[in-house]
């Protein structure tokens, strides 16, 4: 492999591994991100994506292969020094506090920086930048938000400290078409930001449309990667995973 290539990459899962309490989930998950990427994993139900995705946060154990973010060996490193590494993630569920408001679960995203050297404000308004109906419902309880608004309370929560690479797990789940396509739409600004995402979704077909590439996992290991576009355009695909 090219040196440039190897460079290129901020995300490199080679051959793992692993899973809950001995039993391995993920059965040889191989895949990448380059800077600057949007890409996708798309599978079955219980296929591991949600799995992998926790196991670059350090939330399953990984029983072999390596994953390396920016140049260094992350696998089975604690999840908070992982995410020290700017490492954003929105896990598929549970990834807001209800009872908090819009501003405190902001602020939670931020817990782990020790006061003085980083500027809270700062951060809140860059995220309320990104999502302007946040600043308008800053002191409500995040349980009284539309379900779109609570995806980007998640979504926000995790861009708090600034992260290089974001983890989305089916961010749209259970959103209206209206609100799919702004999350969509949302997704693509952060990532004209700066920030590579790599991101699990059901919407296969709207997600393939502008990911930069994409992966099909079926039970723990990854089948099919290709160009959003050249999945999207295969017969093959769209038979077995895009409804036909
Ligand atoms: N905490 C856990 N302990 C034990 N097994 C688990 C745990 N979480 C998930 N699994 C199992 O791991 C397998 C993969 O689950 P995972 O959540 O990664 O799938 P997924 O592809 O994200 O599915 P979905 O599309 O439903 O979100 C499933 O068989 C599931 O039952
Ligand atoms: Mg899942």
């Amino acid at each position: 492999m090219e040196q440039n290539e190897l460079n290129n990459k901020i995300l490199s899962i080679d051959n793992i591994y692993g899973g809950y309490g001995g039993v391995n989930i993920l059965n040889g998950i191989s895949l990448h991100v380059k800077n600057s990427e949007i890409v996708v994993i798309i599978g079955p139900n219980g296929s591991g994506k949600s799995t992998t995705m926790k196991s670059i946060c350090g939330l399953v154990d990984i029983n072999s292969g390596s994953i390396i973010f920016k140049g260094k060996e992350i696998s089975n490193m604690r999840t908070d020094k992982i995410t020290s590494f700017k490492i954003g993630y929105v896990p598929q569920e549970n990834n807001i506090f209800s009872s908090l408001s819009v501003e405190e679960n902001l602020e939670m995203g931020a817990y782990s920086e020790k006061k003085g050297k980083y500027n809270l404000k700062n951060s809140i308004e860059r995220i309320y930048k990104i999502f302007p109906p946040l600043k308008d419902k800053q002191k409500q309880a995040a349980i009284n938000l539309s379900g779109g608004q609570r995806q980007m309370v998640a979504i926000g929560r995790a861009l708090m400290l600034d992260p290089d690479l974001l983890l989305l797990d089916e961010p749209t789940a259970g959103l209206s078409p209206k609100f799919t396509q702004l999350i969509f739409d949302k997704i693509v600004e952060i990532n004209n930001l700066g920030v590579s995402i790599l991101m699990v979704e059901q919407n296969a077909k709207e997600a393939l449309s502008f990911a930069d590439r994409a992966y099909v996992l079926v039970m723990g290991k990854n089948r099919f990667e290709d160009t959003g576009e050249n999945l999207l355009n295969s017969e093959e695909i769209g038979k077995m995973f895009l409804g036909g």
